[in-house]
């Protein structure tokens, strides 16, 4: 059976039986607790918590998911992925284990066609109704087992859905493992179908089983999830996802490349790798498909691990020069038939994959080298000191090294590598606060303040003002008890409307007035975590610690920051509709009336795509979309599979800001009320700022409508130049361009034909250079060795001097020279000519005639120039010019 008849089988049996198919969706979910998606309830978690209405009762989905809590054993058991499709169907409040049990066996045993001898079922430690429906399905008593919380209870996210669930297993054989079932081994028994009664909801406290379940949902539910790597794997008679159709083209191209077949599940390392490098070369493909770069930390950072993991053993199989391009080419070979994104995003997928395997290859040809000169120089386990050298020295991740050392059959000192990270972290803290100085004392003063009266109450979401009392007056590393008219200080308030820079949006600035004064809030940054500082000048009277103060926001600043804030939040998200799901937020910084939006992208974008993406901007917040701002608790969701593991740093409470369907974003920030009031957003430009790194700036509201104002006054005044109406102005102005260059054609061609009769009354006054003397009108015909001429002449433009003493030169019929002046542009200008047979230089004719107008010569070979102020000396100069032809050529 192909994967494909997997999955349709599937759908049509849950098809026939009411439900309605939703797509996967992305892997980067909506859901500010979750990292990645990671399985198919994800998207109805809002459902099950009865927070919102599914459309429809019955749903089902194939779901995209990637695990990478088990990454070390990816590749050495032949059940583990990072990446899985999960065939799913869920009920909201509708059937529940009557109808799910007896379903999920007949689609299994019936429809396709698994023996049911080798089925086994798990069930939660006291669920006897769920048992009891397995044995009227004829399952024999010795093949249901009962398991714990950490086997049969699923949950995602605090507080999230939760539920006791039953399993059914595939026994693969004695040759996979030993006998008893799911309780002993889990390679042997390979878990495919996972069917939750989804019915309670979990608490933030542990209970004894690890978590607390503080009742029920509102309805009971059904989630389950059938791994279709696995299900196909059995189908196909393979032992793993790598060897189906899926992923074969993958998989063949890895043993091509390694020159070498697959040697099967028992081949050791060289299976291992094998696996390793296809399976995470699938996931990374997906990532990068759904918008994921790779980078530092979060989502970025699971994908370079997966890469790096994929290029070191990648190396081990022998497979040297780039390899991932090609790859992730043949995993949307396989499987871009059901996934159109690996199709599209192709190109993407091979430049950021051949960019990190680029860069990882450089380090990790130094790493491996230390790496295995430790490996041979340790017996039993590698120096944690080692393990560090390579994170710190070589960006390898620790799983790297760990995997390095188990092939080796070593194992790694982990207490030591992670005492010296700790230490490294503290030292770096350290080294950082020194180097601060004051802002070591400063930060002192802050926690002093934190520490006696408590955090800043910020107030700032809700309004713009505030009663309140200043706690503190800080000056420099100072606290004081009174500011004077004129001092600035740092503020501290007791309660404070004045939003605090952070998330790139700008502090508020404002008023302060105490009984006894007044300040300016010139701006407002969070000194610690809670505490806000406000910079302030005493602008009248003078303020005390203790007073009662009335907190006052600059509304209009902060309409002006808020409009840009959530223009900010739409172009992020249409940027994404237009360029892809890796157009991704980088930075930004969010100004009154100004926005600065940097985000991931390969190349530059066109002006047709920006021109389309400020259409979607303001057509979207033109149809004034809601905006809403929630909360929600994000606590560590160990069962949710991602948290834990990529060291975030994850708040209890998040704020998360939905304006309308298309944007939701986890962000502290100030926002519009409606869609509408953000608007008009014009989009200033874009530009690039690093190595996939663009940038675009916009101007918001007012802003954005006084500029248009300032074009239009442009355009109107272009308008009344060309006397036609706005409209017209272009094509008039294009007309007048072309009449323009037809007469600038038409005027170069009439001095050329000027300078030319010039040149020829100008050759006909050529007089013997022995009696040369400045002269116009013509000579009539003079025989002589050497002719000269010597000749102002009026109304040429400097430029054309010289090209009219060459055209004179020319025209003279023997060898001679030319020197001719004018006065242009407040200058006399003096130019010579000399046929080259005479063996001198055109400068040599001018150096005294300059001289006499306040300049001097200048020019190399026949032909020279001169130029000085005194205008009125010009026909003297030309006077010892023409003495001077006399006296070298005479
Ligand atoms: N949520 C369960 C799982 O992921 C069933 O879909 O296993």
């Amino acid at each position: 059976m192909l994967s494909t008849d997997v999955r349709s089988t599937f759908l049509t049996f849950f098809r026939e039986r009411g439900h309605f198919r939703v797509p996967s969706s992305p892997l980067v979910p909506d859901d500010p607790t979750l990292l990645l998606a990671n399985a198919g309830m994800n998207q109805f978690k809002p459902y099950f918590l009865g927070e919102r209405e599914p459309g429809h009762r019955r749903l089902m989905s194939v779901q995209k998911c990637v695990r990478t809590t088990d990454i070390e054993n990816v590749g050495r058991t032949t059940r583990h992925d990072t990446f899985f499709e999960m065939l799913g169907n869920f009920a909201f409040g509708d059937y529940f284990k009557h109808e799910i049990i007896p379903w999920s066996w007949e689609l299994l045993t019936g429809h396709y066609g698994l023996d049911r001898d080798r089925l086994w079922v798990t069930v939660f430690r006291d669920d006897d109704e769920a048992e009891a429906i397995w044995r009227s399905l004829g399952v024999p008593a010795d093949r249901i087992q009962r398991l714990g919380m950490a086997d049969n209870y699923w949950s995602m996210g605090v507080p999230g859905p939760c539920g006791p669930s039953s399993e059914l297993h595939y026994d693969r054989g004695p040759e996979f493992g030993p006998e008893g079932g799911p309780a002993v081994d889990g390679e042997r028994y390979q878990e495919l179908w996972n069917l939750v009664f989804m019915q309670n909801l979990r608490g933030e406290g542990t209970g004894k089983d690890g978590y607390e379940v503080l009742g029920p949902l509102p309805a009971r539910n059904i989630d389950t999830g059938l791994g279709l790597g696995r299900l196909t794997a059995i189908l196909q008679g393979v032992d793993t996802a790598c060897e189906t159709d899926m992923m074969l083209p993958a998989f063949r191209f890895v043993q091509e490349r390694a020159g070498r077949e697959y040697p099967g599940r028992h081949g050791g390392e060289v299976s291992t790798s094998m696996r390793v490098v296809a399976d995470h070369a699938r996931t990374a493909a997906f990532l990068i498909a759904d918008g994921v770069l790779p980078s530092g930390d979060g989502r970025g950072y699971v994908l370079r691990r997966l890469l790096r993991r994929a290029i070191r053993h990648a190396r081990l199989l022998g497979i040297e020069g780039p390899l991932l391009a090609d790859l992730t080419g043949r995993v949307a070979d396989g499987l871009g038939g059901e996934w159109p994104e690996l199709v599209s995003g192709r190109s993407l997928i091979a430049k950021v994959v051949s960019v990190e395997e680029e860069r990882f290859d450089r380090t990790l040809r130094q790493g491996s080298r230390l790496l295995e000169s430790a490996i041979s120089k340790s017996s039993g386990s590698l120096p944690g000191r080692t393990a560090f050298e390579l994170h710190d020295t070589y960006g390898f991740p620790i799983d790297l090294t760990l995997d390095a050392a188990r092939s080796a059959g070593l194992t790694v000192d982990e207490d030591e590598f992670g005492r010296l990270l700790e230490a490294q972290r503290r030292q770096a803290h350290e080294a950082s606060q020194g180097r601060k100085g004051d802002a070591v004392a400063r930060q002192d003063l802050y926690r002093g303040v934190l520490a006696r009266h408590g955090r800043t109450e910020f107030v700032g979401y809700d309004g713009t003002s505030a009663e309140s009392r200043v706690v503190a007056l800080l000056d420099g590393s100072e606290s004081r008890t009174r500011a004077h008219e004129g001092m600035t200080v740092e503020v501290v308030l007791s309660r404070s409307p004045f939003y605090a820079e952070a998330g790139g949006q700008v502090g508020d600035t404002g008023r302060v007035v105490t009984p006894s004064g007044t300040l300016e809030v010139l701006d407002t940054r969070l000194g610690l975590d809670g505490l806000h500082v406000h910079t302030a000048r005493v602008v009248a009277g003078e303020v005390g610690t203790g007073e009662e103060a009335e907190a006052v926001v600059d509304a209009d600043r902060r309409a002006a920051t808020a409009r840009s804030h959530s223009a900010t939040h739409v172009l992020h998200a249409m940027l994404k509709r237009v360029l892809g799901e890796h157009a991704a937020q980088r930075g930004s910084r969010v100004e009154p009336g100004r926005l600065r939006f940097d985000f991931a992208h390969f190349g530059a974008v066109t002006d047709g795509e920006l021109a389309t993406v400020r259409t979607l901007v303001n057509d979207y917040l033109l149809d004034d979309p809601d905006v809403r701002v929630w909360e929600a608790d994000r606590a560590a969701a160990e069962a949710a599979g991602a948290v834990a593991l990529f060291g975030e740093k994850y708040g209890d409470h998040v704020r998360i800001v939905d304006i309308g369907d298309a944007s939701r974003e986890l962000c502290g920030g100030t926002h519009v009320g409606h869609g509408a009031q953000a608007g008009p957003v014009h989009l200033l430009g874009e530009s690039s700022v690093g190595s996939g790194l663009r940038r675009i700036e916009a101007l918001t509201g007012p802003d954005a409508l006084r500029h248009y104002d300032r074009e239009g006054e442009l355009l109107r005044e272009l308008a009344r130049l060309l006397s036609v109406p706005a409209d017209q102005a272009p094509d008039r102005l294009r007309q007048r361009l072309a009449t323009l260059a037809e007469a600038e054609r038409e005027l170069t061609a009439l001095r050329a034909a000027d300078l030319s009769s010039r040149a020829s009354v100008l050759a006909r006054s050529a007089q013997p250079a022995s009696g040369v003397v400045p002269h116009t009108g013509p000579t009539g015909a003079v025989a002589a060795d050497v002719l000269a001429v010597c000749a102002p002449v009026d109304g040429v433009p400097a430029d054309s001097l010289r090209g009219l003493a060459s055209e004179t030169l020319g025209l003279i019929p023997r060898p001679g020279a030319v020197v001719l002046g004018t006065v242009a542009d407040g200058k006399a200008l003096l130019v010579a000519a000399v046929s080259e047979g005479l063996g001198i230089q055109a400068r040599d004719l001018l150096g005294d005639a300059a001289r006499v107008v306040g300049g001097g010569a200048g020019g190399r070979g026949p032909l020279a120039n001169a130029g000085g102020r005194r205008t009125d000396a010009l026909p003297e100069a030309l006077a010892v010019a023409a003495r001077t032809v006399r006296n070298v050529l005479g």
